[in-house]
């Protein structure tokens, strides 16, 4: 096994809170083993138009609050290209790189899949980073924490003018065809619906929940709609439910990049600082084109062609326990 004594690391897809912290791990982790310490600019885009910046301890101070990444994030198309390949490959080659430590979701690690079968002198470990939690092989991904705050924070004050002017809102949250955060904020913000991209929106039972809880004397209601949802989202939900309950005063609010922004929480800091601090540890250690993950609490390995092939299945039991307490 060749010597590791260069490292790169970079930040790849949307951006997720706690990128930074992890960055921080990565570059300190590496130094302390004596190794030299480079960020890619904009993940493989930069790769491609090197643009490589040395890192020092004092590159990632300051950094660990911050929302973002410092590195910059993109999904690049160029890079599933040959030539593009070829070409990042060559700027790494060019700076010594022997090893990477890439940051992102599933997109970022079929790029990594494809470039290690070509270019197998480089190693490359992957750390989940994405607010979606939609990866296989951990039970958390980095941001998602954050993200799911961010939507309770927003919820809890919609909470507020739902609840004065009894209407009934849809509220829109992102995670792509994953309802993880649909899950985890509509549990966490006491929706009283929560409609997820991986089961198909049953109107009848809809509309029976919603009578039930007037008759209940709930004169307002949250529903948090995933934004994959199959009829097309909080939009097209609220539009159906408005042409078949005209007496609702319905309103939607699609929240957005907000969810992806702001500083993480400590949740995900820590979440961070282990990913980073293992691996680098673990491409010293011999460890290739896996990513890591944590399962149970304990460090998981998964090869790149398993992690981006199966999401995680969703915990339907939260579903279940939203269902009691939404009455
Ligand atoms: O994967 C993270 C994510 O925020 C998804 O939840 C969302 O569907 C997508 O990225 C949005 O991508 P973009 O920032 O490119 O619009």
């Amino acid at each position: 096994m060749q010597k590791i004594e260069r490292l790169a690391v970079f930040s790849s897809g949307g951006d997720a809170p706690g990128m930074n912290a992890c960055i921080r791990a990565v570059v300190r982790t590496g130094l302390v083993n004596k190794l030299r310490l480079y960020g890619i600019m904009r993940g493989y885009q930069g790769m491609i138009e090197d643009e490589f910046k040395p890192l020092t301890s004092r590159s990632v101070s300051n950094i660990i609050q911050r929302g973002g990444t410092i590195l910059k994030a993109a999904r690049s198309k160029d890079f599933m290209t040959p030539e593009g390949m070829q070409k990042a490959y060559e700027n790494l080659k060019q700076h010594q790189i022997d090893a990477i430590v890439a940051i992102g979701g599933d997109g970022t690690f079929k790029g990594a899949e494809a470039f290690c079968t070509k270019y197998p002198d480089i190693r490359i470990v992957g750390i989940p980073g994405t607010i979606d939690n939609d990866l296989t092989g951990t039970d958390y991904t980095l941001g998602f924490d954050t993200a799911v705050n961010n939507v309770i924070e927003a919820v809890d004050k919609i909470r507020d003018t739902a609840a004065s002017h009894d209407r009934c809102f849809f509220i829109e949250v992102m995670g792509r065809d994953s309802g993880c955060i649909a899950l985890w904020a509509g549990l966490a913000g006491g929706a009283e619906e929560i409609l997820l991209p991986e089961i198909m929106t049953d109107f009848d039972e809809l509309i029976q929940k919603l009578e039930e809880g007037k008759s209940n004397n709930k004169n307002s209601s949250i529903i948090i709609v995933g934004e994959g949802e199959k009829n097309g989202g909080a939009d097209e939900v609220a539009h159906k439910i408005k042409e078949l309950l005209p007496h609702y005063d319905t309103k939607v609010t699609i929240l957005g990049h907000v969810q992806r922004g702001g500083s993480p929480t400590a949740f995900d800091r820590i979440l961070a600082a282990k990913f980073g601090v293992w691996a680098v540890e673990s491409l010293l250690a011999g460890e290739n084109r896996k990513m890591i993950g944590i399962l149970k609490g304990e460090k998981f390995f998964t090869p790149f062609s398993q992690a981006t092939k199966q999401h995680e299945p969703l915990d339907m039991e939260l579903l279940r326990i939203n269902t009691i307490l939404a009455t």
